[in-house]
């Protein structure tokens, strides 16, 4: 398995890492426009190979397209990040026509490969790689809800003061502060609803920090985080590199399913060596089915500005 990360910023190097120390990639491509960045980033982290107990190859390039050929996942984090008090939205100016571009080099070089898009604002990126390159739909695939899900499992896991390995819950819906929508009442403890255990304020406060875990770190930061973003990335990898058919919440296009076409929006989905095999359906509730309503909605909006 060949994996490309276009990007060798604060995520890129993050996802490069953990593909890397989970050590199911034979070769790892990080490639950035900033000169000697990726190499270095490359080097530091061959660097730990020893350390870290891991074989695969790390290889750096500034900007040649070459050396990813032949991949067969590639991960697009290029773009600038948000800084605090950003919405992702605000980023679609730089980052489209960046994610344009880089996705035309990577499919030039390796054109079976599978995209895996992570620039924000992601869903509308997504779209956009859909509309520009003509890939199948089941090879380009959108990290959000992985990163999403991760936090809101973080955030019922403190309320509940509990192991977060005991909990399972999911966000579905855009990648976006407003349009994120954690499951609450599918979210578990144990496989028993969080409900029997916390209060519906609580619960509603938890959906609440979720949907703003993003801002919450920007802030702190300064920056966008990294490290949940990358492990959510590589997690995605993974599946598709080791045929899991795992579920994952991801962008993908939908044609009909959850009642909308033309968007690409975070379902459930089984990701395995073909990227996307499937898309999962499972009953929302009505209030959930209208939140996926206008969630969809604002993506659209977004998608808008896209000059296609
Ligand atoms: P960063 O600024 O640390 O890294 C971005 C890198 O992209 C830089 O090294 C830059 O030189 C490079 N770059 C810019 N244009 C390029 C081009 N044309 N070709 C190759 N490389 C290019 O930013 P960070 O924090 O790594 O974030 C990257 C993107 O990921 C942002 O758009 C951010 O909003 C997004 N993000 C998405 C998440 C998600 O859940 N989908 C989570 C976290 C970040």
């Amino acid at each position: 398995m060949k994996v490309t990360i276009v990007g060798a910023g604060a995520v890129g190097a993050s996802c490069a890492e953990y593909i890397a120390i989970k050590n199911f990639a034979s070769e790892v491509v990080i490639l950035d426009i900033k000169e000697g960045y990726a190499e270095g980033k490359a080097m530091d982290l061959m660097q730990t190979a020893s350390l870290n107990g891991f074989d695969s190859k790390i290889v750096g390039t500034t900007g040649d397209y070459s050396k990813s050929a032949g991949s067969d996942v590639c991960v697009i984090t290029s773009g600038i990040p948000r800084k605090p008090g950003m919405t992702r939205e605000e980023l679609i100016g730089i980052n489209a026509g960046i994610v344009k571009t880089v996705s035309a080099s990577l499919i030039e070089h390796s054109p079976n490969t599978i995209i895996i898009v992570v620039s924000n604002p992601m869903d509308t990126m997504t779209y956009l790689v859909h509309k520009t390159t003509g890939l199948p739909k089941n090879r380009i695939i959108g990290m959000g809800g992985a990163l999403d899900s991760a936090r809101f499992k973080y955030r019922l896991a403190e309320a509940l003061e509990a192991p977060i390995s005991d909990i399972d819950g999911m966000v579905l819906g855009g990648h976006s502060d407003t349009g994120m929508i954690p499951l609450t009442s599918l979210a578990t403890r144990n496989s028993v609803p969080v409900s029997k255990f916390l209060s519906e304020d609580r619960l509603n406060q938890v959906a609440e920090d979720t949907k703003v875990g993003g801002a919450t770190l920007t802030k702190l930061l300064g920056t966008s985080a990294w490290y949940a973003p990358g492990a959510a990335v590589s997690s995605l990898v993974q599946a598709i590199a080791c045929d899991q058919k795992k579920m994952f919440p991801c962008s993908t296009m939908l044609e009909g399913e959850y009642g909308l076409s033309d968007i690409c929006i975070g379902v459930p989905v089984i990701l395995g060596k073909d990227g996307i095999e499937k898309i999962v359906k499972i009953d929302l509730s009505d209030a959930e089915k209208e939140k996926m309503k206008n969630s969809a909605e604002a993506v659209s909006k977004t998608n808008a500005l896209l000059e296609l």
